[in-house]
């Protein structure tokens, strides 16, 4: 979930993607997010819709949170982070279950104000916060490894000639770039400033 609403990409898949057979399936959303979703559920219901598939039940599992890009909002601390860990293998055998045996009813966390977080803030945030340009790399502490442009899903992030990253135009806003630096050498405009970064367990070498 980015900004409590279905990630661009994410939705554009669903419009576009050919699935034969969709029509007869019974489609599940099972979403992660760091603390919860407002409506983005009911967003991927009315996409659904707009396909005629068959939205059957909505469900959440919160993990680490890795959105650092606007101010005050930063990584969990490292006992959050553990926590959320050490609950998301129990959660994802629920969801699991729930889906084999039927049970009715999304299962997700909306959160408070989600009409306005959902409604509000998600198209603004679709419009004026995924561009990729601030992206940039510090040169005192970039070494030219490439796991920025190994970690992004888009293939939107390459090395120039002195093995520096440069970023395209088509970003999904992940951060996975970001995060995957073992130097804490890539920047978005000074937002990330002081700001930590989300390694997962074999990221970390050092
Ligand atoms: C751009 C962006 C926006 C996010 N917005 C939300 C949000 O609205 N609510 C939330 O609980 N977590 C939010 N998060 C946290 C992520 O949903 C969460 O960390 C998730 O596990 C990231 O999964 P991914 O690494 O597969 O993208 C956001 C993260 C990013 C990068």
């Amino acid at each position: 979930v980015y900004s409590w609403g279905v990630p661009p990409v994410v939705a554009r898949f669903i419009r576009r993607s050919k699935i034969k057979g969709a029509h007869q399936c019974r489609h599940y959303m099972v979403c992660t997010c760091g603390d919860d979703i407002g409506l983005a559920h009911e967003q991927w219901r009315d996409i659904m819709r707009s396909r005629g598939w068959n939205a059957v039940t909505a469900y959440s599992v919160q993990m680490p949170n890795t959105y650092v890009t606007f101010p005050g909002f930063d990584i969990d601390t490292e006992e959050v982070e553990a926590d959320k860990l050490s609950r998301c293998c129990k959660r994802i055998d629920h969801i699991v279950s729930c889906i084999k045996s039927g049970t009715p009813g999304d299962d997700v966390v909306t959160g408070g104000m989600k009409w306005i977080k959902s409604r509000m803030i998600y198209p603004l945030f679709i419009r004026r916060m995924m561009s990729p340009r601030p992206f940039h790399c510090l040169d005192n502490q970039c070494i030219g490894c490439g796991l920025c442009a190994k970690a992004c899903p888009m293939d939107n992030v390459t090395l120039n000639e002195n093995h520096r990253p440069q970023w395209g135009d088509n970003c999904a806003m992940c951060l996975a770039c970001y995060h995957a630096c073992p130097k804490h050498a890539v920047a978005y405009g000074r937002l990330t400033d002081k700001k930590g970064q989300y390694r997962l367990p074999e990221q970390i070498t050092d």
